[in-house]
């Protein structure tokens, strides 16, 4: 049976549109979609650069418009498009009838009313109404879902890190998560910027939206609240001189000291394969290319509260955006969750 189900999977491939496709997000999509046993690459679309070409697996693909994409005959759209712009397309390509895997904030909890939704179809998609694919968090939600909202990039890492401590209830009630964390010029995205430019940012460390100013938060204020804590966030992001990879440093009080504070995580995750636990700390070189948060966590010394410091490195654009979308819809579709994804 098992044998049957599998060989169901490998011949009847799905059809999947990747909107955005030019971009960051987007051509990762594509090139984990080209190699995905169960997933065939129907469309990719792009705006300014439609009708230019990228490569994905070895093989060239032409971008179209947006709306040129046949959302009709698609079983799967990934949307890689801005914030704002995205809600629409993702209400379009549901009610067309394609499940939707959304790389945008526009249906993430903490993100208020979504934009738009679906027009002419009668159908429409509150922001209540779309899980939130954290995956190894949310996976009963997403069996099957219409919709799934996935995540952005800082908050996979930070939520992934804090979930166990959130589980037991064990961070200090009211006190202040301190997240300090950096991220590769990847996270910004394609559209050139000034201050990204390679002598900009080369050799060079610098903090942005200080003062607890960034978009992620509401995102994981909104989970945190969620998942039973009551607490603030201080998340002070950064730019690191690299393409791509996210190490985020928490730092969490905690009511009492925990003899072994490893054995946590260890716990919680011990099936996950996309979440690693390790004695030593993860760095970006552990993480980069692949589907993982790669996690330690250590008691702090010198300090006369119980605090913990946990630091939990990602890639931003695998776990953090195309590698989390495709690990979600091979939830959604029920294909074994690894298939397809560089662990
Ligand atoms: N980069 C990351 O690390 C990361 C991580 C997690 C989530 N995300 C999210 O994923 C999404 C894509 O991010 P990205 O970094 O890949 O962005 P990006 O590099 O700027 O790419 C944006 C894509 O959207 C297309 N686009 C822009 N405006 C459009 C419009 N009005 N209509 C149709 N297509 C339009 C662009 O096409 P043209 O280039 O042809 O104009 C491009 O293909 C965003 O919502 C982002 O927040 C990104």
């Amino acid at each position: 049976m098992v044998g049957l189900t599998v060989y169901t999977f490998l011949v009847n491939k799905i059809t999947v549109g990747v909107l955005g496709a030019s971009g960051y997000a987007g051509r990762e999509l594509c090139e984990l979609v080209a190699r995905h046993p169960s997933m065939e690459l129907m469309f990719a679309s792009a705006n300014s650069r439609a009708g230019e070409h990228i490569r994905a697996a070895g093989r060239s693909v032409t971008l179209v418009a947006a709306e040129d994409a046949r959302l009709d005959n698609t079983d799967l759209v990934f949307s890689a498009l801005p914030h704002g712009t995205s809600a629409q397309w993702v209400a379009t390509a549901a009610a067309a009838g394609a499940r939707v895997v959304d790389l945008s904030a526009d249906f993430r909890p903490g993100n208020g009313t979504p934009p738009c939704a679906a027009t002419g179809s009668g159908r429409s998609y509150s922001i209540a109404s779309v899980p939130y694919g954290l995956t190894e968090l949310m996976r009963p939600q997403l069996q099957g879902a219409n919709i799934v909202a996935n995540p952005g990039c800082y908050p996979t890492a930070i939520l992934i890190a804090l979930a166990p401590l959130l589980a037991r209830s064990l961070i200090t009630k009211g006190a202040t998560i301190n997240v300090s964390a950096a991220s590769g010029v990847t996270g910004a995205g394609f559209t050139p910027k000034p201050e990204l430019m390679f002598a900009e940012v080369a050799e060079d460390f610098r903090a942005y939206a200080v003062g607890n100013e960034h978009r992620h938060l509401n995102e994981m204020r909104a989970v945190v609240s969620d998942l039973g804590g009551d607490n603030d966030i201080l998340f002070t992001p950064h730019l690191l001189p690299v393409a791509r990879g996210i190490l985020a440093t928490i730092t969490v009080p905690i009511d009492e000291p925990l003899a072994q504070p490893l054995a946590l995580w260890r716990e919680m995750y011990r099936d996950e394969p996309f979440v690693e636990v390790s004695d030593a700390m993860p760095s970006l070189r552990d993480v980069v290319h692949r589907n993982v948060v790669r996690l330690s966590v250590v008691q702090a010394s010198n300090v006369r509260k119980p605090t913990l410091v946990i630091v939990a490195a990602i890639d931003n654009l695998m776990k953090g955006a195309a590698g989390q979308a495709v690990q979600n819809a091979n939830v959604i579709f029920g294909f074994p969750e690894i298939t397809g994804l560089p662990a």
